[in-house]
């Protein structure tokens, strides 16, 4: 099956350029000035932009937490994320107390299989780090899943201790694993929560309150220092905060391997603006770490260009406001923490780039490129290029969307972007050199997406 896109201007992290490009078997075939080669289906992207389709490295697709399930499976997830412009994720398996890591990675496998409509890999969660679940990180790198994720809050859910992490850490020291941070210090915010609920607050906008700033910094700070001294690679997912961003920087600036993600909640909503207001409206806008005042803003937009933050993931943990958000109706520290966001990614930064706040090359770096370097997917994923799969977004800057949950494909009664005007959206969405995004329409199938092995980190 030959694929070929005509006229369009080819956009990776590192260059601009005129080019055709011929798909074929799946792969980026050739690329060149007016490609005269017969095809079975040519796509127009005359004014549009050819670049690597999103990837988008932190994604919770079926997953029970907080009294209940994110909205979208792996179906009705990957069909959004397709919508949007995203051709490969890697979702988040989990391996309960008392469960080994093989069972809740056979547990991931089996809600992808059959559903998902591109590729996805996953990291696995880590809710107990003792000598069998080390031994069964070394097998789990050896079947593809490269990294691993340990939170330092939520505790009596996933929070795990400073010697679990330092063990997990000095592991991945040696098997070439990535460990993903989730960087808030949850007995302490724990006591807070307390003390707000003993005070009678219940509105969701105390989750933000009771959720400082400078406690993501602190812990940001922790697991840096815990990777360091094990001389292995941290990446702080969802970092939020400036007081966390400035923890990388000063590491990042000693040559430590310190990474770290934000996500477009963080880049476009704040405190004052959907937090901070009558109703429960704000419960769609409960997340963790929290929606900050605005001012967090402009240094994470820095820390994008400056490349302290290496990628925008979008955290996509969708729960709807009606029978789900609604667990916290009278009661913020019960609403799901999560939101939706895997289809408006490329959308939202987009505004990045119209706005002057980052380049198009560093535009396909923190969407595709890096996260596809740091998580092992490089060449074969995240940029355009001879050999490559052909997984691309045809991207037209001039197509007006207005953003609603109405006409979005996520499964959740509500967009925290409701009504906001973008422009800039996908005319067609490539996987493996098949369109399977045209013009807003699916021309894809659930189950089509393939699990990918990765490679581990390249330091
Ligand atoms: O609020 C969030 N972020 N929900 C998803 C779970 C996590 O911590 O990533
Ligand atoms: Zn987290
Ligand atoms: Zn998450």
């Amino acid at each position: 099956m030959k694929t070929l896109i005509k006229n369009g201007t080819v956009v990776t992290a590192s260059d601009t350029f005129k080019a055709d490009v011929l798909c074929d078997d799946g792969r980026v075939a050739l690329l060149g000035e007016a490609l005269d080669v017969a095809a079975d289906k040519t796509v127009d992207a005359a004014g549009k932009y050819v670049m690597p389709g999103g990837i988008d490295p932190h994604t919770h697709l079926d997953m029970p937490f907080g009294g209940t399930t994110s909205a979208d499976d792996f179906e009705s997830g990957t069909i959004a994320a397709a919508h949007g412009g995203t051709t490969c994720i890697v979702d988040f398996a989990i391996q309960y107390r008392g469960e080994s890591l093989r069972k809740g990675l056979d547990n991931w496998h089996a809600k992808a299989e059959g559903k998902a409509a591109i590729d996805y890999g996953f990291h696995m969660i880590m809710t107990q780090v003792d000598e069998g679940r080390l031994a069964e990180m070394d097998k789990l790198v050896g079947e593809g899943v490269t990294s691993f994720k340990l939170f330092m809050a939520y505790p009596g859910v996933f929070l795990v201790d400073d010697q679990s992490i330092f063990r997990a850490m000095k592991q991945a020291h040696h098997n070439g694993a990535v460990i993903c941070m989730h960087a808030e210090n949850g007995p302490a915010i724990d006591i807070i929560i307390d003390e707000a609920k003993r005070m009678g607050k219940t509105h969701p906008k105390f989750h933000s309150i009771t959720r400082p700033s400078r406690l993501e910094g602190e812990a940001t700070s922790r697991a840096i220092a815990l990777a360091e001294v094990a001389d292995a690679p941290v990446y702080i997912v969802h970092l939020s905060a400036a007081e966390a961003l400035e923890a990388v920087r000063e590491a990042r600036d000693r040559g430590i391997p310190a990474l770290a993600e934000t996500c477009p909640q963080y880049l476009f909503c704040s405190f004052e603006e959907h937090m901070d207001q009558d109703g429960f409206a704000a419960a769609g806008y409960v997340c963790s770490p929290p929606i900050r005042p605005k001012w967090h803003q402009e240094h994470l937009w820095r820390g994008l260009r400056n490349y302290d933050l290496a990628c925008v993931s979008t955290d996509h943990c969708p729960f709807c406001m009606k029978g789900q958000k609604e667990l916290g109706k009278d009661d913020f520290s019960k609403v799901p923490n999560g939101m939706p966001g895997i289809e408006t990614r490329l959308h939202l930064l987009w505004e990045g780039v119209r706005n002057g706040h980052i380049s198009m090359n560093r535009f396909v770096e923190i969407s595709s490129t890096a996260p596809a370097k740091i998580f092992g997917l490089h060449p074969r994923k995240g940029t355009v290029a001879v050999g490559a799969d052909a997984d691309l977004v045809v991207w037209d800057p001039a197509k007006e969307l207005v953003l609603s949950h109405k006409t979005l494909h996520m499964k959740v009664d509500y967009s925290p972007f409701e009504g906001r005007k973008v422009l800039g959206a996908p005319a067609a969405v490539l996987s493996r050199g098949e369109v399977i995004v045209e013009n807003d329409k699916f021309l894809g199938r659930a189950g089509r997406g393939r699990f990918l092995k990765r490679a581990t980190h390249a330091r």
